[in-house]
């Protein structure tokens, strides 16, 4: 039997794009599956498709029972959406606007009212709970817009990017409700660019590349197909990263991840603690001062790059300039609100 969430080749073109070129998902009732991927992989279109939001040229889905394509109306009646492209009405307050979804859903009013007071209080949003959504931060229209997907609990719930624009104490806060939401029954599909979020919440992962899913598993299965310790080398100075690089390049056994800056360097290796005494012999006979170094066990990071290769560089238009080697963007001001 399908799992509450389902998909069997799904196809989407937008003119030359083939932004998903026969994505199959199945995820078990009750659990979570992390959608993750470089930018422009085809999350949120598969995403738009699973809702109804997006009528795939090809393919199938099945959400909690129901046709994708011949229920629409159905499946959207049985699920939660939050995400990049959810709707706020930007001149309604938070209140209205939680108390709208509710009585969208048939909760009676005052019902409504409880909820939404819950809501926000839960989202941090009770102080600015009664101004309209157009003055909110980015970060407070992304806590509305998470908090209005929870209004109902569907038994089916997809979040694309849910933390994306969150500061660390919201993005806690939302994990927790996340696994709530979970334990009571919940099924969710969430596409995530922070790679922790994923090991933290997803029993399940499918990594996304060019529209298609090429590895899926937990994390634990994927760390371990990914294999091998690496040494990680914090260096003191910027200018030595090309050196250091290339002394990390004689010693690994794959490439050599830099984070520029953070001045990490990161390759995997065989060897364990004898190598990396030789390692730091041959990073001080260069005259490289280190502020730290460590052997490491592969991270959902180094699954994500080297199933990807999207580690150094990023292909994504969103990426562009600004996004670091991950193709994530420096932190908005919002997240450090
Ligand atoms: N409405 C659209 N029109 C044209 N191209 C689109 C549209 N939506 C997505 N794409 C393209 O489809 C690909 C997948 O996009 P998307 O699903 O948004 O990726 P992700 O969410 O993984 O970053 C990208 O190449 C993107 O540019
Ligand atoms: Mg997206």
């Amino acid at each position: 039997m399908p799992g509450a969430i389902y998909a069997e080749g799904l196809v989407k073109t937008f003119g030359d794009v083939r932004a998903l070129d026969g994505v199959d998902l199945d995820v078990p009732e009750g659990t979570v599956l992390g959608l993750l991927g470089p930018n422009g992989a085809g999350k949120t279109t598969t995403v738009r498709c699973l809702t109804t939001l997006l009528r795939p040229d090809s393919g199938r889905a099945v959400v909690a029972g129901l046709d994708v394509l011949r229920q629409p109306n159905e499946v959207r009646r049985s699920i939660g959406l939050s995400g990049q492209f959810a709707a706020v009405d930007e001149y309604l307050t938070g209140r209205e606007n939680l108390q709208m979804v509710g009585q969208l859903y048939q909760m009676r009013a005052r019902a409504a009212k409880v909820r939404a007071v819950e809501l926000l209080e839960q989202f941090n949003l009770t102080d600015a709970a009664d101004r309209p959504a157009k003055t909110y931060s980015g970060g407070m229209r992304r806590r509305l817009d998470l908090a209005a997907a929870l209004v109902v609990s569907p038994p089916v719930m997809f979040m694309d990017e849910p933390t994306t624009g969150l500061d660390p104490r919201n993005r806690q806060m939302l994990w927790e409700v996340i696994k709530e939401l979970v334990s009571g029954g919940t099924t969710l599909l969430l596409t995530t660019q922070y790679l922790e979020e994923a090991d933290h919440l997803a029993h399940e992962i499918a990594v996304v590349d060019q529209g298609r899913v090429i590895a899926r598993g937990t994390s634990d299965e994927l760390k371990a197909r990914t294999g091998g310790e690496r040494v990680e080398v914090v260096v003191h100075d910027r200018e030595h990263i090309p050196t250091a690089s290339e002394v990390l390049r004689g010693f690994g056994k794959g490439d050599t991840t830099v984070e520029e800056h953070t001045r990490r360097l990161t390759v995997p290796v065989s060897g364990g603690a004898k190598l990396l005494a030789e390692v730091i012999r041959e990073l001080d006979a260069r005259g490289i001062e280190i502020d730290d170094i460590g052997l490491r066990r592969p991270t959902l990071d180094d699954v994500f790059l080297s199933l990807t290769g999207h580690m150094a560089e990023s292909t994504d238009p969103d990426g562009g300039p600004g996004a670091d080697a991950r193709g994530r963007k420096p932190k908005t001001k919002e997240e450090a609100q």
